[in-house]
């Protein structure tokens, strides 16, 4: 059996995600965005009501947990678009990066969509963002380029990712 879980989270563990979050964005974004709108999007996107509120809607959380320790998550989203399943959120804690907990979580995601009978999974990623070569990894590839507006003049510069399961 693996020494690695993949547990589903509740409203009770949206702390340990902002603290996974907290603990990934410095190193994940460092070169990519500047500090003053790192600290934008984690507040943004990452407070309590927020993540509650996502979690009512129906957005999925999962952790994947070694022992006691809590080491990453993700968020995902069943019909984002019509049979497509959107993940919104990949994070795994820099020091356990490399450790195929990335491919874990992802192969979960996989599971969850294809018993909802969706037809592929899709994801935004920076385009700067070294991440894409694990999502071609994981048999992802670019179908778009898009420039959204966050508000308080920030952009995020991302690809959009897509996995057709057939
Ligand atoms: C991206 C991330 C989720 C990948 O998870 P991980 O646990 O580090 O990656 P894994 O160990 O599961 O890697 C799985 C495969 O992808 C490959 N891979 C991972 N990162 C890669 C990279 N930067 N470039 C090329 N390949 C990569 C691995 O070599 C491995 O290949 P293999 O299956 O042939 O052995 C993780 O590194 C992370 O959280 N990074 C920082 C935050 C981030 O950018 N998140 C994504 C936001 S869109």
């Amino acid at each position: 059996m693996s020494e690695f879980k993949i547990i589903k989270a509740g409203p009770e563990q949206i702390e340990d995600i902002i603290n996974i979050a907290h603990a990934t964005w410095p190193e994940a974004y460092a070169q990519i965005l500047s500090e003053v709108q790192l600290n934008y999007m984690l507040g943004e996107f990452y407070n309590k009501p927020y993540l509650a509120q996502r979690m009512e809607q129906g957005n999925l959380f999962y952790l994947v947990q070694h022992k006691e320790e809590l080491l990453g998550f993700m968020e995902i989203e069943l019909d984002e678009k019509p049979g497509y399943t959107k993940l919104h959120k990949l994070y795994v804690l820099p020091r356990a990066q490399g450790l195929k907990l990335g491919r874990l979580l992802m192969e979960e995601a996989i599971v969850i969509a294809k018993r909802a009978g969706q037809q592929g999974i899709f994801l935004n990623v920076n385009r700067y963002n070294k991440a894409q070569q694990f999502y071609e990894r994981q048999g992802f590839s670019v179908i778009e380029t898009v420039d959204i507006n966050i508000g308080n003049g920030f952009y995020m510069n991302d690809f959009i990712m897509q996995l057709n399961f057939k």
